[in-house]
């Protein structure tokens, strides 16, 4: 049998981000304890500023995770009309806090801050985002450093999927300084090809074809299409999605009686940028939800560890 017949016939295996990050964060609770037996517990800020509803709720959940594994959190959430002056104050003083290892301000800030200025406020030991300029040259020079957490995300789904990296072509489409980037950085690192694309590219499908690993991060519902992956790639999705059309919903989910009963229910479903219709050509996919967006919280935990421990010379 030719190699494409037997790559189209595997069975796709899921990718389970949610089962992933439970065990990253299981061992991410071992080095608290190991920590905590030091007399260290590792301390990190979270900065809100203003009440965005859907940073509200990944704000709770991050405070919700550092209780569960030990961590002690800071919620500070000034109001929207804060000046930049003294938002970069708060974060001056947050920097020389003996009891802060991580300092996480989440984004979108409103638009009279200027969000450059803020991230390079940051101490680039406490910097768990691994947004600080110092950083991001770290990162793209291969240096040991404080990382952003979702392309981490993505890089431990492959590791622990026993996805091979090196000498593979890769494909990012996507250009974020948050995704994008630093996620093609990390496997050009680990020796892959990379392309790097984005929804502009002029025909999208001519290197999307090319992929044996496909990394899609737009937040464009359904960009990727059946007839732009090649049969056998790995499929990595980090688009969080949410459909509130019901004709979207039968475009994208004509067979799929759960995922349409939710959208009675709730009025709303969540999909990726990847359609559904390409997993059965993958050999491998994370699906939406419940794969890659389940890592960044456990890479942040990670992070504020690590960074715990850097700040002591213990890394
Ligand atoms: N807003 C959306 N994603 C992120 C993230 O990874 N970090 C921060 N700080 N804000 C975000």
């Amino acid at each position: 049998m030719a190699l494409h017949d037997i790559l189209t016939r595997m069975t796709p295996k899921v990718l389970d981000g949610t089962a992933i990050a439970a065990e990253i964060k299981a061992e991410v609770r071992h080095s608290v304890e190991a920590l905590a037996h030091r007399g260290i517990v590792p301390g990190l800020a979270v900065v809100l500023v203003g009440s965005d509803p859907a940073s509200e709720v990944y704000v709770r959940n991050k405070v919700k995770s550092s209780g569960e594994l030990g961590i002690r959190s800071l919620l500070l959430t000034p109001a929207a009309d804060i000046t930049e002056a003294k938002l970069l104050a708060l974060l001056a003083e947050l920097n020389v806090c003996e009891d802060i290892d991580g300092i996480l301000v989440q984004l979108p800030l409103p638009k009279h801050i200027e969000t450059r200025r803020i991230l390079e406020a940051v101490d680039p030991g406490k910097d768990v985002d691994g947004f600080h300029p110092v950083n991001v040259g770290r990162l793209q020079i291969g240096q040991e450093s404080l990382v952003p957490c979702t392309p981490a995300g993505i890089m431990q789904v492959l590791h622990r999927s026993g996805i091979p990296i090196a000498g593979r072509d890769c494909v990012m489409v996507g250009r974020s300084d948050i995704v994008g980037k630093p996620a093609s950085t990390m496997l050009l690192n680990e020796g892959a090809t990379v392309a790097v694309c984005h929804k502009g590219t002029r025909d999208l499908a001519a290197y999307t074809q090319r992929a044996e690993i496909l990394v899609v991060a737009t937040g464009v519902p359904g960009l990727i299409q059946p007839e732009m992956v090649t049969p056998g790639a790995v499929l990595i999705d980090v688009g969080i999605n949410r459909l509130d059309r019901a004709a979207d919903v039968e475009r994208f989910f004509p067979a799929d009686e759960g995922r349409r009963a939710t959208f009675a229910k709730r009025g709303f479903v969540l999909m990726g940028d990847i359609d559904p219709r390409c997993y059965e050509r993958s050999s491998a996919y994370t699906p939406v939800p419940g794969g890659v967006g389940a890592l960044t919280i456990a890479m942040l935990m990670h992070n504020t560890v690590k960074a715990a421990r850097m700040r002591r010379g213990l890394a």
